[in-house]
């Protein structure tokens, strides 16, 4: 092995390491929560809002052709929540641009993250993976009060 290949061997494991290390600061840096997969023994087929306590909140969200069901659900400023998100039909997309909560809407699975609303405002829910005719209009929102 010449010294050259050495160098660029050297090199590529240095570039690799870098961009390992600066994807472990970015998702702490950035709190990233990574969404889950659960395994949907009980698949519930319609949406509901559920309260643990005043800052607790488990919102339950079925993505279908094409709206959020609940289309608008109304929580307290600083409240933790448990986002549960599945589909009946195809698959469908679930963001909130504004939170980094980025998932997919998938029949026969649960897909869930958790997130903070610290400030107060409306956070529209987009579906952003390509559902059928009507997937443009496809929106919900959650008001943060
Ligand atoms: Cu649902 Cu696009």
């Amino acid at each position: 092995m010449d010294k050259f290949e050495k160098g660029i061997i050297a090199a590529s494991i240095v570039i690799s390491m870098v961009l390992f290390f600066s994807v472990l600061v970015a998702r702490s840096s950035y709190k990233a929560d990574v969404p889950e997969c659960i395994p949907a023994d009980n698949i519930y087929t319609e949406g509901k809002a559920v309260m643990l306590d005043k800052n607790t909140w488990q919102l339950y969200y079925v993505a279908r052709m094409w709206l959020f069901d609940p289309a608008e659900v109304e929580i307290p400023v600083g409240s933790e929540v448990d986002l549960y998100v599945t589909s009946p039909d195809v698959v469908h997309g679930f963001n909130i641009a504004s939170k980094n909560v980025n998932m997919m809407a998938v029949p026969g699975a649960i897909t869930k993250t958790t997130v903070t609303f610290d400030k107060p405002g409306e956070y529209p829910i987009t579906c952003h993976e390509y559902c059928g005719m009507f997937h443009q209009i496809m929106q919900g929102k959650i008001i943060v009060r």
